[in-house]
């Protein structure tokens, strides 16, 4: 063989039998082959199990959607490129011309637009309610036939709870399906619940470290095999070395999640003592309304703390300008604190009763607790309001 056609056929290096790498090979390949025509005719049939092509599956994205099925308590998952490429993959499988969807104010701002703006371009309806107003959830159920149900729980930035049993109960028993975007609760919480269909940003907890993007739906395996079946279509696969680092990152997950809403519970039990802060949105506060139903759902309330600034907007932009040890950024659940503003925060898709009803006040701010000590983040917190 030329030297140069050497380069692009590499000699293989397989293991010896009962040799094997401890963590798994990263398969950065696009293209997988068989050795017969018929096995590949088989296999790009779906009648032969294996790997063609990535925008399709991939060995270390499949190790991924295992790992994440079982943490969150399901038999399967479908990784995406990002968590609002699920998003976007999921609904344009699940919804049909003339269907009705109903979400939420406080759901995260993207999930609305799609629902609103995308689907509604292709002839879906929407009912936009709180995720807090069971009555008003089952009046609309009842009078009008809905095929999705898409709540959050916490929802992000209020940290609203949503009682899953209630609404879950109520769509089964009207005919539609729920899909819980469980990104701020994370993939180890509420799979004892009958939600049909778990989002999650991977790029958030489960990565861990904010370097990586990623997105999952996880759910049984029939329910998975709908969304499956326009994925290749939608080509949003998540790229095998992504996959890789959200797996790496899975390991500490445990641990980042637990020792990030302690730090949170501190933080939030401290803003929640400022003279400067008019009120703390955390459902680890015994004053958080939705405490007493968060404690029946959750084990751990979480990373994100919002809050009231008595001075509103402004003093929200002084407040974040002055922060040392976090950062201006968006997104949450990596090792890192952030923070954003009452000026990025809230939805310009919402007129102003429907923002009044979403709860972000002229002085919210957002903190995303990261793996700083507590110490610091409260010093950091306090010279910052003092200067707000
Ligand atoms: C609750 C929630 N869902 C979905 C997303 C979208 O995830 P991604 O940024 O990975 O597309 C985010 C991102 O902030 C989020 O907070």
């Amino acid at each position: 063989m030329d030297k140069f056609t050497r380069l692009n056929h590499p000699p293989e290096v397989p293991l010896p039998a009962g040799n094997r790498a401890v963590v798994a090979p990263i398969y950065q390949s696009v293209k997988f082959e068989f050795e017969t025509v018929e096995e590949t005719v088989r296999n790009w049939r779906g009648e032969q199990p294996g790997f063609n092509y990535l925008r399709t599956s991939n060995p270390t994205t499949r190790q991924l959607e295992l790992t994440l099925a079982e943490l969150q308590g399901r038999a399967d998952a479908l990784c995406c490129a990002s968590g609002v490429a699920v998003l976007a993959n999921t609904l344009l499988a699940l919804t049909r011309q003339g269907d009705h969807v109903l979400c939420f104010v406080e759901l995260y701002g993207p999930t609305r637009k799609l629902v609103r703006q995308l689907l509604g371009r292709f002839g879906v309806t929407h009912t936009l309610l709180s995720v807090t107003d069971l009555a008003g959830i089952e009046r609309v159920l009842a009078a009008t036939p809905t095929r999705l149900v898409i709540i959050e729980s916490p929802t992000n930035p209020m940290n609203r709870i949503a009682d899953i049993a209630a609404i879950t109960r109520l769509a089964r028993a009207h005919g539609a399906l729920t899909l819980m975007d469980n990104t701020l609760a994370g993939p180890h919480q509420h799979g004892q619940f009958e939600v049909d269909y778990f989002l999650h940003s991977l790029t958030k907890f489960a990565s861990g470290h904010g370097d990586v993007m990623g997105g999952a739906v996880i759910a049984s395996a029939e329910l998975i095999a709908r969304v499956r079946a326009d994925f290749n279509l939608v080509g949003a696969a998540l790229d095998p070395h992504a996959a890789f680092l959200i797996q790496r990152g899975l390991k500490t997950y445990a641990l980042r999640y637990r020792a990030q809403s302690e730090r949170a519970q501190q933080v939030a039990e401290f803003l929640a003592a400022h003279p400067a802060v008019a009120q703390v949105h955390y459902p680890g506060l015994a004053t958080h309304p939705g405490h007493a139903l968060a404690r029946t759902q959750m084990s751990d309330f979480g990373s994100v703390v919002s809050f009231d600034l008595r001075g509103g907007a402004e003093a929200g932009r002084r407040f974040t300008e002055a922060l040392e040890l976090f950062a201006m950024a968006a997104s949450l659940g990596a090792t890192d604190s952030l923070a954003l503003p009452p000026q990025l925060l809230g939805s310009r898709d919402l007129d102003a009763g429907q923002q009044r009803l979403a709860g972000i006040g002229a002085g919210t701010v957002r903190l995303a607790i990261g793996l700083e000590s507590a110490a610091d983040l409260l010093a950091d917190l306090a010279q910052a309001l003092a200067r707000a």
